[in-house]
């Protein structure tokens, strides 16, 4: 089969990243008999060095109209000075919502070989976790308005962004995290600030109402505060975290590194349709970029949640994913993953090996 990819690329890392990616999409395409057809386009810093502006339409279009868009990571200390309007994030905050990404997904999972880099006791993982954070994407303080006034009691200026949540929101993601759940461990734990926010208590109602049509699946809520805190307590408790755009930013973040490096955890992005952008949920990381040394197995499990979500190639994406459990058992380390005096691969090291793997599996 032929597939048309839109590819952003980005900024800092993002280029050395989604090269491994595509090497690793080539590759399976090759061993199972696929086409797969890149298009590249500018978003995010490098969009603002050529255009004058973070995205485009040109960029905006060919994503809609590809079958799906690979994105490397966006931004830079380049960019920090630029208008708040022209910022690279405003790049990656409007590709979400021109293409209607709203479903967020975004699994941790611990995997046996990087025990000795998790940050936390043995003693406390116990058999590991096994959790997916389903962030609501296209809704929340991060698309409320954004001002500034001046303060009535003269405290100076004061910056203002809407926090906001629909019943139509809510219930859109919770139904996908319900349905991804069914599929999984049957659990949802609804994560929000419902003891304080009005946003949290719209959140919680609507999440309620849906769950009754899913009585197999168990249903339990936590404060964000206290989701952070169980996170590094017990994340064996967890499957499917269902939350909002900001606490879900901030968890998933957390859930990463539990994992042992951020560099692991792949995210899809769905529409209703299912059509979907896939990125790693790290950031540009500059202060590596160009070196080759940056972990390439976020963007190369993005690739494969991709063939997945979007492709509907479930083979080809467990081949992708067992290939990366294996050379991470056969003891290969990007700097992020690697312990102190153990051998280090660079990026397209790592993306070679992952290669290999494939050819043979
Ligand atoms: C993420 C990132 C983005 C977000 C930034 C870069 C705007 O942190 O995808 O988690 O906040 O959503
Ligand atoms: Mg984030």
């Amino acid at each position: 089969m032929d597939f048309n990819i839109a590819v952003v690329k980005g900024d800092g890392i993002g280029p050395e990243i989604v090269d491994e990616a595509i090497k690793v999409l080539n590759c399976v395409g090759e061993k199972f008999g696929h086409t797969f057809n890149y298009k590249e386009v500018l978003a995010g810093g490098c969009s603002i060095d050529v255009n004058g502006v973070p995205l485009t339409q040109e960029t905006i279009d060919i994503c809609k109209n590809a079958d799906s868009v690979l994105l490397g990571a966006v931004g830079g200390p380049k960019w920090d000075n630029v208008d708040s309007t022209l910022r690279p994030e405003k790049a990656l905050l409007g590709l979400r919502s021109e293409l209607g990404l709203f479903a967020n997904i975004r699994p941790a999972m611990m995997y046996e070989a990087l025990a000795d880099a998790c940050p936390i006791k043995k003693e406390i993982i116990g058999d590991g976790f096994d959790l997916v954070v389903c962030r609501e994407l296209t809704g929340d303080v991060y698309f409320g308005k954004h001002y500034r006034k001046e303060s009535e009691n003269g405290y100076g200026i004061m910056g203002c962004d809407d926090m906001n949540y629909s019943t139509y929101e809510v219930e859109r993601i919770a139904r996908r995290a319900f349905e991804m759940a069914r599929v999984r461990s049957k659990k949802v734990t609804s994560v929000d600030k419902a003891n304080v926010l009005e946003t949290s208590r719209v959140w919680r109602e609507t999440v309620t109402k849906v769950a009754k049509d899913y009585p197999d699946v168990e249903l339990d809520y936590m404060y964000v505060d206290n989701a952070a805190m169980q996170l590094v307590r017990n994340p064996g408790q967890f499957d499917v975290i269902v939350t909002g755009n900001l606490f879900g930013d901030i968890l998933s973040d957390e859930a990463s590194m539990i994992t042992g490096s951020i560099g692991m955890l792949p995210s899809a992005s769905l529409n209703e349709g299912g059509r979907g952008m896939y990125e790693p949920i790290h950031g540009s990381a500059p202060d590596i970029a160009g070196k080759n040394i940056a972990n390439p197995i976020a963007t190369i499990l993005s690739a494969a949640m991709m063939l997945k979500y979007s492709f509907n190639l479930t083979d080809e994406a467990n081949v992708i994913e067992k290939a990366v459990n294996d050379v991470l058992n056969d003891g290969c380390r990007t700097a992020d993953i690697a312990l102190k005096g153990e051998d280090v691969l660079s990026t397209s090291q790592m993306g070679d090996k992952i290669c290999e793997k494939i050819k043979l599996g």
